[in-house]
């Protein structure tokens, strides 16, 4: 049988290659080392052409916000679950495993869970939350950011927020231990921003190591890793190190990369802020951007100990960071504003 001609050959195999390129899901791309999964609202879900880019490319959603007190359960003794079922219902409904966020998280606390200051009346609303929340995603919820954001960022290990002040660092153990007497076999993590400075990471693991040491049922540390386009790859490696020699899971659960690397100033009180990118110099931050994101995926694919990646939404309309720290125009996922997709997916998927 006369073989085709070599150059036949390439020419297919080439094409193969770029067709694979092109149309490869992320979830296959790094099927053997990590799931890979996004954080939706219930709403996108409805929405045909966004369903069908979180279904091809992804294993795994997280919610958004609506699997949060501040929706659940706005008032005591009354449950809102439309919008977390409707998130979980369509997950198990195209095959997808489901990341819950968050049990606990100051920023979206109800006034009610603290109303009044008395320590054991907190801890019984507390724990009955968390105990029916658990309870009713059991087995369709795989794993719990159980506490959010808990550690300081400069005030002392602990964050100084309204539970802190209530109860002292008590309520980080109650949530845990109401979530794993709630569902035994739910992965429970400590999720929190900035663990790629060493400094944050030092006192994320200080608080782990105590909450450990205390035998409190800590499975993991979600590395949020909201990053900036100037972020170098050696605190990335650092934090993901620190949590495997601890003995714990990493889950990245939060990612997204910024076209901006702004000031303090401009967080404290938006002076200093770098200007909004113009169109000419969107390009060049794509392709810095493209080479962050493989890197961070890169990080995650050499160690057994990340077991998660999940970007901080679909595409660029969606993102948190078009409003923080102040209304701009950002470029930080793998979709743009058309869902098409970017350098950086392209990136990741060769
Ligand atoms: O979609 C509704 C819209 O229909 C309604 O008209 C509007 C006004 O009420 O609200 C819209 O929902 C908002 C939602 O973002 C979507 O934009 C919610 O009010 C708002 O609370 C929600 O903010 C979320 C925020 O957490 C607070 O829950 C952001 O989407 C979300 O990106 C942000 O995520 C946090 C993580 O949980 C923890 N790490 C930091 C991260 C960024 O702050």
């Amino acid at each position: 049988m006369r073989l085709p001609p070599f150059e036949l050959l390439l020419g297919l195999l080439l094409l193969g290659t770029l067709n694979a390129s092109a149309d490869t899901p992320l979830k296959e791309t790094y099927a053997e080392s990590f799931e890979v999964g996004v954080a939706v609202q219930a709403a996108q879900l409805d929405r045909a052409p966004e369903s069908r880019l979180i279904t091809r490319h992804f294993g795994m959603v997280v919610a958004e916000y609506q699997m949060k007190a501040n929706v659940i359960a706005p008032r005591e003794g009354e449950y809102d679950w439309s919008a977390a079922d409707a998130i979980v219902a369509f997950a198990e409904a195209n095959g997808m495993r489901v990341r819950g966020h968050a049990l606990l998280w100051h920023q979206s606390t109800p006034d009610w869970f603290l109303a009044g200051g008395d320590p054991a009346a907190i801890r019984a609303r507390l724990e009955t939350y968390v105990h029916d929340v658990v309870s009713r995603y059991r087995g369709r919820v795989f794993a719990w950011d159980v506490v959010n954001e808990p550690v300081g960022d400069g005030e002392g290990p602990y964050r100084d927020n309204a539970w802190y002040r209530a109860v002292g660092k008590a309520y980080i153990d109650w949530a845990f231990h109401a979530a794993r007497e709630a569902d035994p076999d739910c992965l429970l993590f400590l999720n929190d921003y900035g663990t790629e400075r060493k400094a944050k990471l030092e006192r994320v693991m200080g608080v782990v190591a105590d909450l450990l040491d205390r035998s409190v049922p800590v499975d993991g540390v979600g590395h949020q890793f909201h990053l900036g386009r100037r972020q170098t790859m050696d605190g990335i490696h650092e934090a993901l190190d620190a949590v495997a020699d601890a003995g714990l899971v990493s889950h990245i659960t939060e990612l997204d990369i910024s076209a901006y690397n702004d000031p303090g100033s401009c967080f404290v009180n938006r002076t200093g802020c770098e200007p909004e990118l113009l169109d000419d110099e969107i390009a060049g931050f794509l392709a810095e951007q493209a080479d962050l994101y493989h890197a961070v995926f890169e990080a995650a694919r050499i160690r057994p100990s990340v077991s998660a990646v999940l970007t901080w939404g679909l595409h660029d309309g969606q993102s948190w960071l078009n409003n923080f720290p102040l209304r701009r125009t950002n470029h930080p996922l793998l979709f743009d504003r058309s869902l098409k997709p970017k350098p950086a997916l392209q990136g990741l998927v060769d």
